[in-house]
């Protein structure tokens, strides 16, 4: 068993409430490769290496496992609730009145947990599709965007700040229209914005406008997921450690392409939350963020880099009529939804 890291040498974030979010989190998303065993292990492990932050999510289907995790550290005084940052996010099929509340209390009761530390709406559609689904699976009931609708499950998760079940709330899957459209009229504005991104997907105008709205960028998928399952790669996909910049500040850094991603994600600013179940995977992710951090010609020669690839097309969220998984994203032109 390593030594745990000296989480002092860890650069701290803010979120827009003053209080402190660390630099980088765990993933949870065990996709078709990892099951909630594992995960729950690699939780376990990482928050005894010095992890804090942990991203759950109630549709990784692994929140009992893994809140069985916490309560174990927390039990044996590895470290106290107040020191541990807990996500999780509300599915796309628990949108309607009263859903939301009953989601939240469910991942409470999974993990073991009074309150979660931040709670995301996962995707900005009440779109289901049952876990592990075909990319070519469609709902007839599938919805484009509503700000609207979209509103009713925001004043919901605000009266979960309200009770105390949730302390700082977030969005994830959005785009600027989107998020122009609803902060107007949010009472409690977000704290964090999920979003992939990674040295091929580095979505600049996404990034800007989330700090520039007070806003923490938390990026998933930051490695590039080299482990996601077929069903969801497509031909034009760059794996980013196999970028050649990547690769070549890897050897002169002597350490793994995927370490390069995340030291390059927290320089610049994001919360990335990479996943792994192997002990050397993610105590080296974690450490990467307190020593050797890159040169300002390394993070400028990733910059450049980008390719705009999105991995995460999420095309089985699409609504019939839809043309292309573009539209999720509002890149066929304006977005043309009415105003709340
Ligand atoms: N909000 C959303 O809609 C959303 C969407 C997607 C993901 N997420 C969140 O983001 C998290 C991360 O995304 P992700 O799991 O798709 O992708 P990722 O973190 O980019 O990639 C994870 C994979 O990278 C490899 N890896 C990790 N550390 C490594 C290291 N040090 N050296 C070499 N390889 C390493 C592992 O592959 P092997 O398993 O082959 O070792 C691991 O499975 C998820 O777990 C989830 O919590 C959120």
């Amino acid at each position: 068993m390593p030594e745990p890291l000296n989480l002092a040498a860890l650069p701290v974030r803010r979120l827009n409430t003053g209080e402190a979010i660390p630099p980088l989190g765990l993933g949870t998303f065990g996709s078709d490769k990892y099951g909630p065993r594992e995960i729950a292990d690699a939780v376990e492990g990482a928050i005894r290496y010095g992890y804090r932050l942990i991203d759950c999510a109630a549709v990784y289907q692994n929140e009992a496992e893994i809140g069985q995790a916490l309560r174990r550290v927390l039990d044996e005084g590895v470290v106290s609730r107040r020191e541990l940052f807990i996500t999780s996010k509300v599915w796309n099929d628990s949108h309607g009145p009263g859903q939301v509340l009953a989601s939240c209390r469910k991942s409470l009761a999974d993990l073991q947990l009074d309150y979660l530390d931040l709670f995301f709406v996962h995707w900005p559609f009440p779109n289901y599709h049952p876990p592990g689904c075909s990319v070519d699976s469609r709902s007839p009931d599938a919805k484009p965007f509503s700000p609207a609708a979209y509103l009713e499950v925001w004043r919901q998760c605000e009266a979960l700040v309200d009770m105390g079940l949730v302390r700082h709330l977030g969005m994830s899957n959005m785009t600027i229209p989107k998020l122009e459209a609803v902060l107007p009229h949010c009472r409690i504005q977000p704290a964090a914005l999920e979003l992939e991104c990674h040295p091929s997907f580095q979505q600049p105008e996404l990034f800007d406008y989330a700090v520039a709205h007070h806003i923490l960028p938390v990026g998933f998928c930051p490695i590039g997921s080299p482990s996601r399952p077929e069903r969801d790669r497509t031909a034009a996909d760059v794996a980013d450690t196999e970028l050649p910049e990547i690769r070549e500040i890897a050897e002169a850094h002597g350490v793994h392409p995927a370490v390069i991603c995340l030291k390059w994600a927290v320089q610049r600013g994001v919360v990335p939350i990479p996943f792994s179940v192997k002990p050397p995977q993610y105590q080296s992710n974690l450490r990467c963020a307190a020593v050797d951090p890159l040169t300002d010609a390394e993070m400028e020669r990733i910059r450049q880099a980008d390719k705009n690839c999105r991995l995460v097309k999420g095309q089985v969220f699409l609504w019939p009529g839809a043309s292309g998984w573009e539209d999720l994203w509002d890149e066929h032109g304006t977005a043309t939804w009415a105003q709340p």
